[in-house]
């Protein structure tokens, strides 16, 4: 069978181009004995896959297929412990199809809700959020989190675990519309958009006079900045992600005086370090879902051609919620 992939053209300067990626033809042969064969409905856009661009020690090199997380059907098996039809969530090519021997590869919980929750709430970005507001940030009933893109994939379940947990949650996000999400629907406490603001400190000092406990820091440079301002005393920083210095050097904030001064805790961490924790976190987030404690959104992009797109978007805050790039339909008898 003939299938289109993505491939990286060329190292990406600054920010990704459509024309650092090129779409093209591959063979997909039928599955060998072990082997089954994934069709994608569902890809998971995360920023780490931008890590693996930054050159030859990076791990992806112009010319190969780029590969990431997805929810696929399989298509065709000849492994023992899948069949044809079976729902799965793999690592796999970002193509229309494609062979593996299994490895990484499991079936879904259907009670989960949607698919592709799998890939966002239920999944790595919802563990993420978990894992670092409570093994890493200690998060406590009654502190304030302030929380650095607050309406994606990761921050948005930041907002909401925290919330869950009994927090004040304040929220920076890149829009209009994103606030209004998270005010109006998700139920944060406060929410600035940060493209209306020139003193970002001053912006989140108003919506938060006593100080931050815990900052949940998704983008770094001025963002960081304003939480090391807003944190009280003894606060500390769970250093989730820098998208500010993705696509060049992380810029870094202004005032690191203070986390001297207040005696700032800061750690960073690595969701793929603690996925030994992903049974609890599934426990409480399918209870979170059932009950409908949870909002969560999700940008879909159609079609395997606007994959480049998709991922060049997470850099101009293109989505809300989880990116998803949607390749296929599945077939009708799927499980
Ligand atoms: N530590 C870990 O193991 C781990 C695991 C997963 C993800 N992460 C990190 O968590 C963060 C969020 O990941 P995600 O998958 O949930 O992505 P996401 O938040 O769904 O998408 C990225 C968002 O970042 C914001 N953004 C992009 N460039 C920005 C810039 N220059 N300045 C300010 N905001 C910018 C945009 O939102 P606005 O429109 O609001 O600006 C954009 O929508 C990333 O830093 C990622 O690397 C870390």
């Amino acid at each position: 069978m003939r299938v289109r992939e993505i491939r990286l053209k060329r190292y990406p300067e600054g920010v990704p181009k459509e024309t650092d990626f090129e779409i093209a033809e591959t063979e997909v042969p039928d599955p060998g004995a072990g082997q089954l064969c994934l069709r994608p409905l569902f890809l998971s856009i995360d920023p780490y896959q931008r890590n693996r661009m930054r050159g030859p020690a990076a791990g992806l090199k112009p010319g190969q297929v780029i590969e990431g997380r997805c929810i696929a059907e399989v298509a065709a098996s000849r492994h023992p412990d899948f069949g044809a039809g079976d729902m799965v969530f793999a690592n796999a090519p970002w193509a229309e199809a494609s062979l593996t021997d299994g490895n990484g590869v499991r079936r879904l919980d259907p009670d989960l809700g949607p698919p592709q929750l799998h890939l966002g709430a239920a999944g790595v970005p919802g563990l993420t959020a978990f894992v670092g507001l409570n093994d890493i940030g200690h998060m406590k009933p009654g502190e304030t989190v302030l929380v650095s893109a607050a309406a994606g994939a990761v921050g948005s379940m930041a907002c909401q675990i925290a919330k869950l947990n009994g927090c004040r949650v304040i929220g920076t996000v890149g829009s209009a519309r994103k606030a209004r999400w998270l005010l109006d629907e998700v139920g944060i406490d406060e929410a600035v958009d940060y493209s209306q603001e020139t003193d970002l400190i001053a912006a989140i000092r108003r919506r938060c006079p006593d100080g931050a406990d815990l900052v949940f820091e998704c983008v770094g440079g001025r963002h960081l900045e304003a939480g090391l301002a807003a944190l009280k005393a003894h606060g500390r920083v769970v250093l989730c992600g820098l998208m500010a210095g993705m696509n060049g050097a992380s810029p870094a904030p202004g005032n690191l005086d203070q986390v001297v001064m207040k005696r700032i805790g800061i750690q960073g961490f690595v969701v793929g370090d603690h996925m030994s924790r992903m049974a609890a976190f599934l426990a409480e987030m399918k209870n979170w879902l059932a009950t409908g404690a949870i909002h969560w959104q999700e940008t879909v992009v159609d079609g395997i051609e606007n994959t480049p797109k998709a991922f060049i978007g997470l850099f101009s805050g293109l989505n809300l919620g989880k990116m998803l790039v949607k390749v296929s339909e599945p077939t009708a008898g799927t499980r």
